[in-house]
C-alpha cells in the first residue's frame, strides 16, 4: 500500500477502507510515512469529507494508537459527560455531584483550559488541597465509594489524535467535522466509560458558531460513539453568553457551590438537570425523562448533591470548610466595575471575548505553558434580555492589577445594547440521540 494512492483516492471522493485508514494512522504514528503527506490527506479530507464507517474506523484506529483506560474496577455503569468547550462552563462541578447523588458512578478525566475557554482540573485547583493527581487504585476507590472523582488526564490517550491535531492546526484543517468528530470521541472512548453524553455547545463562545454546524458535529459524534459500541447522547446547548454569572476559576467554584446550596442561577441550573437526566437515563437508573428530571430536581433541592460535592472534595483532600463558605475561596486585588454606556436591553454579549477578557486578566492560558492566577476573573451582572440604564454595572474585573483599562474596553465591546427589548436565549436546542 502506498500513501500516495491513498492521498489520491480520497482527492478524487472515494471512500478509504479500513485496511487504508489504519495503514496510515500506523504509519505516521511509526514516522514512516512524512508530514507533508498526511497534510495532503487531511485536506482532502477536509474538501471531501468522511462517511460514517470511515469515521468510525478513523476514530478506532486513533484509540488504538494509546491507552485504553480500564474501568472495570468500578461498579456499575459508569457515564462519561464532555463539553466541546464555552465560557464560564462550570457545569462538570454541578453534574458530577448531582449525578453522582443518583447513584450513578462518575469517574471523570478533565482538562485544563486554554485561550478562552476554563478547563475544569483549574477550577477545581482554586479549592485549598485538592489534588487532581491521584493514583489509579485510590481513583477507583473514590468513585466506589462516593460515586465521583475527577482527575487530570492520565496516560498516553489516543496519541495519533494529538499528533494529527498538531498538523491540522497549521495546515487549516482544523475545521472539518469528520476530524473533529473523530478527534473528540477518540479520547472520549479511550477514557473507558461505559456511555457519553456530549454538551455541545453552539454560539459565539463556541467551537462551532452556527446551530446547524453544531448539530452536524453532534449528529456525527453520536454516530461514532454508537457505531463503537458506546452509547452516545449528544445535547445542543446555547453558548452566546457565558454559563451563569462567573467567568474564572475560584469565582466558578463559588458559583457552582452555590448552585448546589439552592441558588437559582437559571442557566446552569437547567443544563444541569438536562445533562444529568440524559446521563441517568444511560445509566437505567430512571426510566422515563420527566421521572429522571424530577428526581434530580429533588436531589439538588434536598442538598444530597452538595452532600455529594463536599465528599468528592473530601475524598480528593480539598479543604471543605471553602465548601460551606465559599466567599473564603481566594479572590483579588482589586475589583473594577465596568459600566453601560446607554440605556436600553442586553440584546448580544461575544462570549467568546468575555472569556479573552479573563484570560488576560490571568484566568486561563494563552499558551499552554502560562500560570493560571485562580482568584481573578470576570462577574456579569447583566445577561441578555436585561434591562440596562446607562451607568449601570456590566461586570465587575476581578484583578491584581491596578489598571485594566484595555480590558475593561475589551468587555465593554463584547456587549450589544438596543432599545427594544430581545429575546433571553433558549439553553437547550436539541437533543441527539
Ligand atoms: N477539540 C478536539 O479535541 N478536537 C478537535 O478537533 C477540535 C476540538
Amino acid at each position: 500500500m502506498r500513501m500516495v494512492d491513498i492521498i489520491a483516492k480520497k482527492r478524487n471522493g472515494d471512500a478509504l477502507t479500513e485496511k487504508e485508514i489504519r495503514f496510515f494512522i500506523q504509519h505516521y504514528m511509526n514516522d514512516d510515512i512524512p508530514d507533508y503527506q498526511v497534510s495532503a490527506l487531511l485536506m482532502a479530507i477536509y474538501y471531501q469529507g468522511m462517511n460514517q464507517q470511515e469515521t468510525a474506523v478513523l476514530t478506532q484506529s486513533m484509540v488504538d494508537s494509546g491507552d485504553l483506560i480500564d474501568l472495570s474496577a468500578i461498579n456499575g455503569h459508569k457515564v462519561d459527560k464532555h463539553s466541546t468547550g464555552g465560557v464560564g462552563d462550570k457545569i462538570t462541578l454541578i453534574v458530577g455531584p448531582l449525578v453522582a447523588a443518583a447513584g450513578v458512578p462518575v469517574a471523570k478525566m478533565s482538562g485544563r483550559g486554554l485561550g478562552h475557554t476554563g478547563g475544569t482540573i483549574d477550577k477545581l485547583e482554586s479549592i485549598p488541597g485538592f489534588k487532581v493527581e491521584i493514583s489509579n487504585q485510590e481513583f477507583v476507590d473514590n468513585v466506589n465509594r462516593h460515586k465521583l472523582a475527577v482527575v487530570g488526564q492520565t496516560g498516553n490517550l489516543a496519541p495519533a489524535d494529538k499528533k494529527l491535531y498538531a498538523l491540522r492546526d497549521v495546515t487549516a484543517t482544523v475545521e472539518s467535522i469528520p476530524l473533529i468528530a473523530s478527534s473528540i470521541m477518540s479520547k472520549k472512548i479511550a477514557s473507558g466509560a461505559d456511555s457519553i453524553v456530549l454538551d455541545v455547545k453552539t454560539g459565539s463562545g463556541a467551537f462551532m458558531k452556527t446551530y446547524e454546524e453544531s448539530k452536524q458535529l453532534a449528529k456525527e459524534m453520536v454516530k461514532i460513539g454508537n457505531q463503537l459500541d458506546k452509547a452516545t447522547i449528544a445535547v445542543i446547548s446555547d453558548m452566546n453568553q457565558p454559563l451563569g454569572y462567573e467567568v474564572g476559576n475560584a469565582n466558578e467554584i463559588k458559583e457552582a457551590i452555590e448552585v448546589l446550596q439552592g441558588k437559582n442561577v437559571s442557566d446552569l441550573r437547567e443544563l444541569a438537570i438536562e445533562l444529568s437526566a440524559q446521563m441517568t437515563l444511560l445509566a437505567g437508573v430512571y426510566q422515563t425523562y420527566e421521572h429522571a428530571a424530577s428526581e434530580l430536581e429533588k436531589l439538588m433541592d434536598n442538598g444530597n448533591a452538595y452532600h455529594a460535592l463536599k465528599e468528592f472534595v473530601k475524598a480528593q483532600g480539598g479543604d471543605t470548610s471553602v465548601i460551606d463558605d465559599p466567599h473564603q475561596l481566594s479572590s483579588s486585588q482589586y475589583h473594577i466595575d465596568v459600566k453601560a454606556e446607554n440605556t436600553g436591553f442586553i440584546h448580544g454579549m461575544e462570549a467568546d471575548t468575555i472569556g479573552i477578557a479573563a484570560m488576560h486578566l490571568g484566568a486561563g492560558r494563552a499558551t499552554k505553558e502560562d500560570t493560571i492566577d485562580h482568584g481573578v476573573g470576570v462577574s456579569l451582572h447583566k445577561k441578555i434580555g436585561d434591562q440596562v440604564k446607562a451607568g449601570d454595572t456590566l461586570v465587575t474585573l476581578h484583578s491584581n492589577q491596578e489598571k485594566v483599562d484595555e480590558v475593561a474596553e475589551l468587555v465593554k465591546s463584547a456587549f450589544t445594547i438596543k432599545p427594544k427589548q430581545s429575546e433571553r436565549r433558549k439553553m437547550i436546542y436539541n437533543v441527539i440521540k
